[in-house]
């Protein structure tokens, strides 16, 4: 455990989580279990699915982005009924409460899933399930943004736009947002632009992962094309004026600094700009991405960050305040957190 001073405020900290892939809090534990009840057989030719073990030593060791997804995607092959994908999002968010979390607007990948002959209804009402019993049961609120994949062709993404659109479940409050993800570098920077235009069109909320492994110009383009906040965005340090432009426009950046240590985009944490955005004005909130791959849920990223940069508790309020304040919420439940904020801060002024 962290044994910095500030542990305790940190862990009572009333957080809110931006950036978390479903898919991504899938354990070794559960691959191995889901792989046998559901028949699913895991790949015989790569050593590292020979036991859990082997393979939680592997996540010990991705070279990169693509070497990440590549296990990333292989796993969440074992998730076959509505079930599997309610009993995931609820595991997901009985941890992330117990780390502090009144909040959480959760990502997931529904083409690979798709690929593999699960239908979009099975996967959508499993996952929304989840976030359902977390909001009954924990008291959370929650928020389900469905993500676009990079590295398929944009028809199998067009496509998945045209059943989002029937299904009507932005309308019934059942996907919040649409978001993209998965490889940066290779694809082109701007291969959503017409599903993003006609979405923008319609009002939908969006997001864009960018600048995790590219440079700042796939910010700039996520921007054009109308991401209202960034996925990752660390590398909007190598161009000041869209900085500028980005703490202006009130643009988030959902930071994720283990991942992106165990993504080898840093060395470090330390080396994640969290002082520099601070300094800037840059808003951010601190996530996990995908804890089960980089054994980091959002606790652990918020002390991984304490350790590096040393913030005080008022940067922590900043911090907090400015998740609350970018969250797709309604104004009620941003006063909400926010009250619970300031009631935990004033016991350690
Ligand atoms: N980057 C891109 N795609 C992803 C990630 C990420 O960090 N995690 C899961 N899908
Ligand atoms: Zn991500």
């Amino acid at each position: 455990m962290c044994q910095h001073p500030l542990h305790e405020f940190i862990a009572g900290l009333p957080k809110c989580e931006h950036h978390v892939h479903l898919e991504g809090c899938l354990t070794p534990e559960l691959i191995f279990q889901l792989a046998a009840r559901n028949g699913v057989t895991l790949p015989t030719d790569d050593p590292a699915f020979a036991s859990i073990e082997a393979l939680a030593d592997r996540y010990e060791r991705f070279a990169n982005l693509d070497d990440f997804l590549h296990y990333y995607f292989e796993g969440m092959a074992v998730l076959q009924s509505e079930s599997d994908f309610a009993d995931l999002a609820w595991n997901y968010f009985q941890k992330a409460h117990s780390d502090g979390v009144h909040h959480a607007e959760v990502f997931f990948d529904p083409q690979v899933h798709q690929g593999r002959g699960i239908p979009y209804e099975t996967i959508v009402a499993g996952f929304s399930a989840g976030c359902k019993r977390a909001e009954s049961e924990l008291g959370l609120s929650t928020r389900l943004i469905l993500c676009f994949l990079r590295h398929l062709p944009v028809e199998s993404a067009n496509e998945l736009y045209e059943t989002f659109l029937a299904s009507g479940d932005y309308e019934k409050g059942t996907i919040h947002g649409l978001g993209w993800s998965s490889s940066e570098v290779g694809p082109p920077k701007d291969m959503f632009r017409e599903i993003y235009a006609s979405a923008r069109e319609k009002d939908i909320r969006l997001t864009a992962h960018a600048g995790e492994e590219g440079d700042s110009t796939y910010i700039s383009t996520a921007l054009e094309l109308g991401a209202q906040r960034i996925d990752h965005g660390i590398n909007l340090i190598q161009d000041p004026e869209l900085m500028k432009r980005v703490a202006e426009q009130n643009i988030m950046l959902t930071v994720c600094p283990v991942s992106n240590v165990k993504l080898q985009c840093v060395k470090s944490v330390a080396e994640v700009p969290i002082r520099k955005f601070l300094e800037a004005g840059v808003k951010f909130s601190i996530n996990s991405d995908d804890p089960a791959y980089f054994g980091a849920y959002i606790l652990d990223n918020y002390c991984a960050v304490q350790e590096a940069h040393k913030l005080s508790v008022l940067e922590w309020r900043i911090v907090a305040e400015n998740a609350v304040q970018e969250s797709w919420i309604p104004n009620e439940r941003k006063a909400e957190l926010l009250e619970r904020i300031t009631a935990h801060v004033k016991n350690y002024l």
